[in-house]
């Protein structure tokens, strides 16, 4: 997969593209993510990349130039048609179902702006799709380029060592995670669950659905809401709800 990242601080995703999963993606070579500053797009010997708002009020506004630039140059280092993706508050709230798609994509480019906002007559032009990570505010859109590249790459074949980890992981089928122990078996905190020291793999499964199933009540039921459960997925939740009523 071929990315880009416009960013006035490089540096700052420079660490995420050489560690850990991403890095590895690198090495291997499923991931390129080349990195393009607006400053070096500046027009003006002092590399101006914002202005004062129009109409007044605070802080700065990025410039369409040296950032509509910026993001040229970025098409360039992408596949033909790859989309630009700009990093707002005011964009559509990002997903797993969203980090699937642009998985399943050649490329796309990545736009963290700084400072208070960016000039609109850039977001019409230059820009194909708005996110936002979350209902607050970043100082900066990198953290939330670096959310959605890290949430996608991991999508790719071979990226992540065992794919198992991938399809049975929060989110993937809508469900939170079940909880997960290893050894000690019996420690001062508490002991394993006995079913998941029982070698019985259909009981286990049924176990860990169930413990999604309530979890997922428990915690995000506005998830339930966009699923419809089968019979036997409302037979579980309905005695995890039982146990978990009887418990209190
Ligand atoms: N830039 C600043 N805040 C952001 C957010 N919540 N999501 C995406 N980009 C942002």
């Amino acid at each position: 997969m071929k990315t880009a990242i416009v960013t006035l601080f490089p540096e700052l995703v420079d660490g995420f593209l050489t560690t850990g999963v991403l890095g590895r993606a690198v090495r291997d070579g499923r991931l390129e993510c080349a990195r393009f500053n607006p400053r070096n797009y500046a027009h003006d010997a002092r590399k101006t990349v914002d202005d004062r708002p129009f109409g007044g009020g605070a802080g700065m506004v990025m410039m369409v130039e040296p950032l509509g630039e910026a993001v040229s140059a970025a098409r360039s280092a992408v596949p033909e048609g790859a989309p630009v993706v700009f990093l707002s508050p005011q964009g559509e709230r990002f997903d797993h179902r969203i980090a699937a798609e642009l998985a399943a994509l050649e490329g796309f480019v990545l736009v963290a702006a700084r400072y208070e906002g960016v000039d609109e007559r850039f977001v019409e032009r230059h820009v194909d799709r708005e996110l936002s990570i979350g209902d607050y505010v970043l100082s900066g859109g990198e953290l939330a380029a670096l959310v959605v590249l890290d949430s996608a790459v991991r999508l790719l074949p071979g990226v992540v060592g065992n794919p198992d980890s991938i399809t049975r992981e929060s989110h993937v089928d809508g469900l939170l995670d079940y909880p997960q122990y290893t050894r000690p078996e019996t420690h001062t905190t508490g002991r394993t669950p006995e079913v998941l020291l029982s070698g019985n793999h259909g009981a286990v499964a049924t176990w860990r659905k169930r413990e999604a199933l309530g979890r997922t009540w428990l915690r995000r039921p506005d998830l339930l809401l966009d699923r419809e459960l089968g019979e036997d997925d409302r037979a579980l939740l309905a005695s995890y709800i039982r146990d978990t009523a009887g418990a209190s």
